[in-house]
């Protein structure tokens, strides 16, 4: 398959979601990078995001977010970037993604997420399923507010997930499917 991407997108949704899979399929397929933001602040401050929540706190952690993507938003090139799940908590980050590309949100609930999360210990806002259903609610009305257009994941397969994406994309002019 071979696809034209016509606009930046942006994938928005709780951890484990399935934000960075999706996105990196779709980039072998359209031939552009798949852009993590928090593999960007990983290789921009030479520290993983655990210990940067060590450091400077979550606080801390949101303004390096911020700089990420104000960064990543300035390229020209259509590209597609996997957010971080709490990208949405600042409401700076949510006018730029708006001004510079199409925000796609992949539903998915912390109960669902927490079974395609491996390791929990590399994410600081996902000790236990209970606390985080919490913060997946508190999050809903502003993935609700980025969003342009949202896909529930919710017990899909990130191949399904994957294919409904394309379709959506394809139906909304956002690609061209060059060869399927
Ligand atoms: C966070 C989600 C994580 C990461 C950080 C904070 C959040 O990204 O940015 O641990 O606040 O929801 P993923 O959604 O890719 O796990």
């Amino acid at each position: 398959m071979k696809i034209k991407l016509h606009k930046t997108i942006y994938f928005i949704g709780f951890m484990g979601a399935g934000k960075t899979t999706v996105c990196r399929k779709l980039a072998k397929v359209c031939g552009c990078e798949c852009v993590d933001v928090d593999f960007y602040i990983e290789r921009f401050h030479g520290k993983k995001i655990s210990e940067i929540f060590d450091e400077v706190g979550e606080s801390g952690f949101r303004e390096y977010e911020t700089e990420a993507l104000l960064n990543i938003s300035k390229s020209n090139t259509p590209r597609l970037v996997s957010c971080g799940g709490g990208i949405i908590v600042t409401d700076e980050n949510i006018r730029i993604m708006k001004n510079s590309g199409i925000v796609i949100h992949l539903y998915s609930d912390a109960k669902n997420g927490a079974r395609r999360i491996s390791n929990k210990k590399t994410r600081p806002l996902f000790k236990d399923v209970k606390k985080a259903q919490k913060l997946f609610f508190q999050r809903l009305p502003k993935y609700e507010e980025a969003a342009d257009y949202t896909i529930d994941t919710t017990r899909k397969t990130s191949g399904r997930v994957y294919h409904e994406v394309i379709d959506m994309m394809s139906e909304e002019g956002l690609i061209d499917i060059i060869e399927s």
